[in-house]
């Protein structure tokens, strides 16, 4: 619990970038109403600031280093200030680099103020007042007894803090229902910097889900590390799973979408795969991370299922929901990895045929199993199998976004588009489409329609609204 109660106080200035996953952006989100009763406003002018706040990623090495060279712009910033007559700005650094290297962070940038970790920002507001009345070099990396969504407020119910531009309906939105992961693949530093796996009780996510689709949601992707691993208490002292709490959250009127992100194929359950056939909310578009397509470097990787386990769970979820598209995220270059193993990953690729994937070259991090493992793989190899990977990938997604041209699909409008006549919204399977309407787009916003995809620009299609010919059509178009 916050040791200092704020109070409110005249306004400041708060700039926040966010580096990473979506937990980050959940995560920014939910600082920057802690910090509210404190008087600090959202800018995006970072020169204008009170607060720098940099909430870091540290999954491969590129990403923690981007921290160390921001703070550098950030401290002449900071001086520039200071040399115009200005106050001092205060600098921040959350996240997970701040968890794992923060003794480091006020090493290497002994000017930064406050470090606090993923689990301590419920402690966030009382580090900034002790900043604001002098005190530096605050470090808070504690993994406390309580769980971290215990004792952060409740959210607001006003959104617009969850948009750090302020002043667009906030039609997708985030909900944060697991975080840490207890899984240790060989190659990741999650466990170590978001610490055991933790569900948040039904209710909790229930009074969310509410609060944000009566705040103007519609779309709500659930977050977590390994998000299907979820198992909060459903209120009868049980554990529950993912599958079940989708059907809780799909009675929630008005809220139209409901997605996951990020998947553990192990934790792929028939629950979960029935629900994806039984609502219509569970959107037909899985993130499910396979990260190599051999099995001895699975293994090797310690991801606890084979490629065949892969296989069946995408074969289970098309049975059941035909529609079904597929994002993953692939490691190339992992110690030992060889030509035939890389080829695995290729064949696997194929067979899948992703709509979309993430992939990365293969990053020691510090702490982690495979740090340590021999046989590391050529920086040369790594770049040519990351190239040949990325460009399959590519020809996949054409591919998939090619063969919808002409479709008519539901869209959900988020917002307005480039030119004023312009609507922006997103298929179920998160391509951005371009509507041209005749009316002030900005009430579509939030609204679901059938729209024929006319053409591809290069990942959004421009589209017309469909003609409601069927009665199955006129259905769908009537707003609950
Ligand atoms: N090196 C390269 N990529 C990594 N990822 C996680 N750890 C590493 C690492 N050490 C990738 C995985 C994961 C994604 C979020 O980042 O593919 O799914
Ligand atoms: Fe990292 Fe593996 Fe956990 Fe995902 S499942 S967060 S890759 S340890």
């Amino acid at each position: 619990m916050p040791d200092l109660i704020p109070s409110q106080q005249p306004s400041k200035r708060l700039f926040v970038q966010t580096h990473g996953c979506q937990m980050n952006v959940y995560d920014s989100s939910r600082m920057v109403e802690l910090l509210e009763p404190l008087g600090y406003q959202l800018t995006e002018e970072a020169s204008q600031a009170d607060l720098l706040l940099l909430n870091s990623c540290h999954i491969r090495e590129k990403a923690s280093e981007k921290l160390f060279s921001e703070l550098g712009r950030w401290r002449d910033l900071r001086k520039d200030r200071i040399n115009q007559g200005h106050g001092r700005a205060l600098i921040a650094v959350a996240g997970c680099v701040a968890q794992a290297e923060g003794q480091e962070i006020l090493r290497r940038a002994p000017f930064v103020d406050i470090v606090v970790g993923p689990q301590s920002y419920p402690r966030l507001a009382a580090m900034v007042a002790k900043a604001e009345a002098g005190q530096r070099a605050l470090l808070d990396t504690e993994f406390p007894a309580e769980p971290k969504f215990d004792s952060l407020p409740a959210l607001r119910s006003d959104p617009t803090a969850l948009n750090p531009t302020g002043n667009v309906k906030n039609v997708s939105a985030f909900l944060a229902i697991q975080e840490g992961c207890d899984r240790f693949c060989s190659f990741c530093v999650v466990p170590f910097t978001r610490g055991a796996e933790y569900s948040r009780p039904v209710a909790d996510i229930v009074r969310e889900a509410k609060q944000l689709v009566a705040a103007g949601a519609r779309d709500i992707t659930l977050l977590g590390q390994n998000v299907n691993g979820w198992h909060g208490d459903d209120g009868n002292a049980r554990p529950s799973s993912l599958g079940r709490l989708a059907r809780i959250l799909a009675e929630i009127p008005n809220l139209k979408r409901i997605r996951y992100m990020t998947s553990h194929p192990s934790d792929v359950d028939m629950d979960l795969i029935i629900a994806h056939g039984e609502l219509p909310q569970l959107m037909p578009f899985l993130h499910l991370p396979v990260q190599s397509g051999s099995d001895s470097i699975l293994a090797a990787m310690n991801r606890s299922h084979s490629v065949a386990d892969f296989m069946r769970s995408v074969d289970l979820l098309r049975q059941h929901r035909p529609d079904m598209a597929f994002s993953s995220d692939f490691i190339v270059g992992f110690p030992g990895e060889s030509d035939a193993d890389f080829k695995a990953t290729l064949e696997l690729v194929r067979a899948v045929r992703f709509a979309q994937a993430y992939s990365f070259k293969y990053s020691p991090r510090p702490g982690t199993l495979a740090a340590s493992l021999p046989n590391p793989v050529e920086a040369h190899v790594q770049d040519e199998r990351l190239q040949e990977l990325q460009a399959l990938i590519q020809e996949l997604q054409d591919g998939f976004n090619d063969g919808m041209v002409g479709d008519t699909v539901p869209v959900l409008f988020e917002k307005e588009g480039r030119h004023s006549n312009q609507i922006v919204g997103k298929t179920p399977w998160l391509q951005p489409v371009v509507v041209e309407v005749a009316d002030d787009p900005d009430s579509w916003i939030g609204l679901e329609r059938n729209v024929t995809l006319e053409s591809r620009m290069v990942y959004s299609f421009k589209g017309q609204m469909a003609k409601a010919t069927t009665p199955e059509i006129d259905l769908q178009m009537v707003e609950s």
